[in-house]
């Protein structure tokens, strides 16, 4: 495990900002996931960290894959590209679904030769398929409760299960093959209702899409397993515990259960350490500016919702602070309060569990670069 040392020491190595990723973090918490959730094959949502060194340790470990993009299909691809034919064609039947309802032309005629599984949500979507990806295996996205998870998905994507059936049999009756239902819960899901509910309203559409002829074989239960930010964050080993017994009671044994984790997968694997490079006193309160920020590592904070705590290296008595990123944009505040002790220009900052949906979405503005990226236990 990478503690404060080892990040100081490959900061005078590398220099900040530096996002440090640990391998040994990613091979154990694939490995829970596994051992808690025994009757789920689980396919690493490549959006949340798609560093291809990431994708390269979760294969070796054997994970399966959820991409929604080209670039993320052929970043996964790189990894089985040596594989003889016939094991790369099984690979991506297996272990690759394409999960984002929407897609454009060009991606489906790209993806069609693979014949893959993607998802859809919508009549627009199956004509769509039928004449662009006619090969494809499909999987139909319900909407879901997303209660109170960090991050809503439902209003963007999702039938209502009132039209689930309709829409299975539209694909059907299209010449298509619907595979399986999908959902997702919400981003860093702590409200395990929302589970509990999916699997009722799941296991209610499976019913009635029998009913009119239809059985499917697959049920993907997406993302939202939560991450342990702190302390108080509902802890996964209760949320398998409820799926388990929700998966005996609802659904026969021969359903197979898939699930597309992202965040609980790398979010506990990385770590960021920046430098002050800046500090003054505004209304009284003190400011510190770092260099990473809003638009580069931190921009979990906006588009994750996610607030990481930043952690000094030095010791002493401390103030609530501002730190602030190194861009020219008032925007680029990491936070308003934070407590830290009386810090000096070059001292070293960090933040841990923050390797999910925030180098993913680092950005170059302002002439800043990314962070660079250090490996560990790779
Ligand atoms: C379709 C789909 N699957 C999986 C994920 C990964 O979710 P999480 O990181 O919460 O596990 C997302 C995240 O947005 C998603 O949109």
């Amino acid at each position: 495990m990478t503690g404060v040392a080892d990040l100081r020491s490959l900061a005078r190595r590398h220099g900040t900002p530096l996002f440090v990723v640990d391998h040994d973090v990613l091979r154990r918490n694939f490995a829970e996931f596994r051992r808690r959730l025994p009757r789920v094959q689980a396919y690493y949502a490549v959006k949340a960290n798609p560093l291809p060194e990431v994708v390269r340790t979760l294969y070796e470990a054997g994970a399966s894959f959820d991409v929604a993009s080209i670039g993320e299909f052929r970043l996964v691809y790189e990894n089985i590209r040596h594989l003889p034919p016939r094991r790369r064609q099984d690979f991506i039947w297996d272990k690759i679904i394409y999960a984002n309802p929407i897609k454009d032309r060009s991606t489906l005629e790209e993806l069609d030769r693979y014949r893959p599984l993607v998802t859809y949500d919508n009549l627009e979507e199956i004509r769509k398929i039928r004449c662009h990806a006619p090969h494809a295996g499909l999987a139909l996205r319900i909407r879901v409760p997303n209660t109170g998870s960090m991050v809503e998905l439902s209003s963007k994507f999702g039938c209502a299960p009132g039209e689930a059936a309709d829409l299975i049999a539209a694909a059907f009756d299209a010449g298509l093959t619907v595979e399986g239902l999908c959902f997702h819960v919400g981003s860093q899901c702590t409200n395990f209702d929302n589970f509990v509910q999916a699997l009722n309203m799941s296991a209610r559409v499976l019913e009635e899409s029998e009913g009119r002829g239809h059985r499917l074989r697959l049920l993907d239960i997406g993302g939202g397993f939560p991450a342990p930010y702190d302390g108080s964050t509902k802890r996964f080993r209760e949320l398998a515990r409820i799926l388990n017994a929700e998966f005996r009671r609802l659904f026969p044994a021969d359903l197979e259960i898939i699930a597309e984790p992202g965040r609980f997968m790398v979010a506990t694997a990385a770590w960021l350490v920046a430098e002050v490079i800046g500090k003054a006193d505004r209304d009284g309160k003190r400011c510190y500016y770092i260099n990473d920020g809003i638009y580069h590592t931190y921009s979990g904070v906006l588009f994750d919702h996610c607030q990481y705590r930043i952690r000094a290296m030095r010791k002493g008595p401390e103030q609530l602070s501002a730190v602030f990123g190194p861009t020219c944009d008032a925007l680029d505040t990491i936070s308003q309060a934070e407590p830290l002790p009386d810090l000096r220009l070059g001292d070293l900052v960090y933040s841990a569990n923050i390797g999910a949906y925030t180098h993913a979405s680092a950005t170059w503005f302002n002439g800043f670069p990314p962070a660079k990226v250090v490996h560990v236990n790779l």
